[in-house]
């Protein structure tokens, strides 16, 4: 039997959970409200409310779980990839709890951590996903399609050549002055307008991997085009425009995903990331489980966007492993 505390500090969530073996005892997460009015994360002021942020975060997530700080058996901390300043909190905080508390660290890769968030047993009846199992990650910052043959072994089948998926969604937000980050926005919104009102070109990649900013270009040309004509276009038309933007970006990480799938025999499939708590996204991956008997693994709301739960999970199965960080480790960016 484990306990461990998990810390996540990557961007611009300060998230704290408990884990017993694979089971999720608390996860908490202060979302960090300061950015919205800059329209993106500001490096500088994720890192100071990261810093207000920690101790409260992590005393909550302890007494949620009903554990004593003394009964922990390791301490599970974001790495990296992320910004330099936010993960320098995570990373110092988990160095020094474990050091007070003589107990090992362990160092867990934030998008390893996405995807292994399939792997959180939250109720009795929860079967987590086999191997082989191909997940299509999808956040902010990063769109792979990566084939897990057991928990640390992922292979990257493919990846995007230039911006983010979330990237380009949060961009079309951006355009249209629907505010940060415009993921969530533009999903809602979308759901009162038609996905066939207009047509974006997807641009022909090789192989597995993806392009997005040939999208978020022709989104930008055919509004100035349409602005030109009616200056109150995009007020006029936005649920039709959110909802054909977003049919573009999903239809096209879906075609390729499934591809993919198709290519490695996979009969276990799932989504990870920030965009994976996109409502079209979900619904496509449940049908292609559907329509190939494949078994298909959404996540749940709260492990969608970064939290700690997900890095406490990978830290788990480090801990079986005996797979222990020194404490002279760094963060690292990228
Ligand atoms: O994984 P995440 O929280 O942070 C990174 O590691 O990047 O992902 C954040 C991304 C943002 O681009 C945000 O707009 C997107 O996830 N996102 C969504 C939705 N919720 C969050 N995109 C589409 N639909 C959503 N419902
Ligand atoms: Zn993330």
């Amino acid at each position: 039997m484990s306990l461990i505390l998990a810390i996540e500090s990557s961007c611009d969530d300060t998230s704290a959970a408990v884990l017993r073996d694979d089971r999720l005892l608390s996860n908490v997460i202060a979302s960090q409200k300061v950015h919205e009015q800059y329209g993106g994360v500001v490096p500088e002021l994720a890192s100071r409310a990261h810093q207000q942020n920690i101790v409260p975060v992590v005393d909550t997530a302890l007494s949620r779980a009903g554990i004593n700080a003394h009964d922990l058996d390791a301490v599970a901390f974001t790495r990296g990839p992320g910004l330099l300043g936010s993960l320098l909190v995570g990373v110092s905080f988990a160095k020094c709890f474990a050091l007070s508390l003589g107990i090992p660290l362990i160092e867990v890769n934030h998008l390893q951590a996405h995807v292994l968030s399939h792997f959180i047993r939250q109720d009795d009846e929860y079967e987590p996903p086999r191997f082989p199992l191909l997940c299509l990650l999808v956040s902010g910052g990063h769109t792979q399609i990566i084939l897990l043959h057991s928990h640390f072994e992922m292979e990257l089948i493919g990846q995007t050549i230039d911006d983010a998926a979330g990237e380009a969604i949060d961009k079309a937000a951006k355009i249209m002055d629907l505010g940060y980050p415009g993921g969530p926005i533009i999903d809602r919104l979308a759901k009162e307008g038609n996905p066939d009102a207009y047509q974006f070109a997807t641009p022909n990649i090789a192989g597995f991997d993806y392009s997005f900013s040939g999208i978020k270009t022709s989104f930008l040309y055919f509004l100035r085009d349409q602005l030109k004509e009616d200056p109150d276009f995009i007020e006029h038309h936005k649920a039709d425009l959110c909802a054909s933007i977003q049919k573009c970006i999903v239809s096209f990480l879906l075609k390729k995903f499934e591809k993919a799938a198709l290519k490695y025999r996979v009969r276990q499939v799932a989504i990870a990331g920030g965009v994976s708590a996109n409502s079209t996204l979900r619904a496509g991956v449940l049908a292609l489980g559907e329509k190939h008997h494949w078994k298909a693994y959404v996540p749940t709301m709260q492990f969608c966007t970064d939290n700690a739960a997900m890095v406490g999970i990978a830290g788990y199965y480090k801990y079986l492993k005996g797979d222990f960080a020194d404490i002279s480790l760094p963060p690292y960016t990228r």
